[in-house]
C-alpha cells in the first residue's frame, strides 16, 4: 500500500502537519507495509502555474499539441496520486479557503483530458477514487455553533478533488488554534481524530482513464 503525504503550512511546527502525521500514524498501524510517496509543499513550494503550461491548457488544440515539457511537473504530480492507495493532506485555512501553495498543487492535477473530462453536464473525473484524509488547521472557528467565517475551503476541496473523480474525503478540523496552547492543541487533534474512519481499506477501484496514463 501507497500513501501519499502532503503537508501545505509554511511552519515546521504546526497543527495541520501534527494533523496529517497523526492520520498516517494510524493508517500505518493498520497497514505496517506501507510506503509514504511525500509532498511537502510548505517546504517546497511548487512554482504558479507558468506560461507555457497555461498556453498548453489554453485549448483543446495546444493540449493535444502540448508546448514541449510544460506537462512534465503536472504528470510528475498525478503520478503520485495514482500510485497511491490513499492521500493525506495537512492544512492551514488561509483567507477562507486553501493556502497558495495547495492551490499551485490543484493546478497542476487538474487538467482537461487527463483528470477530468468537459461535458456539457459538467467535469467528469478520470481518476479512480480513494480515500483522502484532510486534516485542517483555522486560527478562528469555521464550522458548528461558534463559526465566525465562513468556509470555502471544505467545499472548494470537495468540489475540486471530486471533479477529478476523489470523492471519498473526510475532513478533520482543528479550529481557534490562536487560542489553544500545546496541550489544548494535542486535545483538539485527538478529538478531530476519533472520527477517522478506517472502515473501508479495500483497494480502490481503478479507472482506465480514456487517452490518460
Ligand atoms: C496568510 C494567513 C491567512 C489566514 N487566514 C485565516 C482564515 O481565513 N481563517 C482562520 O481561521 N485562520 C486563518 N489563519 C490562521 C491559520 O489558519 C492558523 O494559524 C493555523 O493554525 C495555521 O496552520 P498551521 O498551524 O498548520 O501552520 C491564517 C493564517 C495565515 C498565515
Amino acid at each position: 500500500m501507497k500513501i501519499l503525504h502532503i503537508d501545505c503550512s509554511p511552519r515546521l511546527d504546526s497543527h495541520s502537519r501534527a494533523l496529517s502525521a497523526a492520520i498516517v500514524g494510524k493508517l500505518l498501524a493498520i497497514a505496517s507495509d506501507a510506503t509514504i510517496i511525500r509532498r511537502d509543499l510548505g517546504v517546497a513550494p511548487l512554482p504558479a502555474a507558468t506560461a507555457d503550461y497555461a498556453t498548453t491548457l489554453s485549448s483543446p488544440t495546444t493540449l493535444a499539441a502540448p508546448v514541449p515539457g510544460s506537462l512534465d511537473l503536472s504528470e510528475e504530480l498525478i503520478h503520485e496520486i495514482e500510485a497511491a492507495d490513499m492521500i493525506v493532506i495537512g492544512t492551514p485555512m488561509h483567507n477562507l479557503t486553501v493556502p497558495a501553495v495547495l492551490k499551485a498543487w490543484i493546478d497542476q492535477i487538474m487538467r482537461a483530458g487527463r483528470t477530468f473530462r468537459s461535458t456539457p453536464a459538467g467535469k467528469v473525473g478520470m481518476i479512480g477514487d480513494r480515500p483522502v484524509f484532510i486534516g485542517i488547521a483555522s486560527g478562528g472557528t469555521f464550522s458548528g455553533e461558534r463559526a465566525n467565517q465562513p468556509d470555502f475551503l471544505t467545499s472548494y476541496l470537495s468540489a475540486v478533488l471530486g471533479s477529478m473523480g476523489l470523492k471519498s474525503l473526510q475532513f478533520f478540523p482543528v479550529q481557534a488554534t490562536a487560542f489553544l496552547d500545546a496541550e489544548q492543541g494535542a486535545i483538539a487533534r485527538d478529538a478531530a481524530l476519533a472520527m477517522l474512519d478506517l472502515a473501508d481499506m479495500s483497494p480502490p477501484p481503478r479507472l482506465v482513464a480514456a487517452g490518460g496514463a
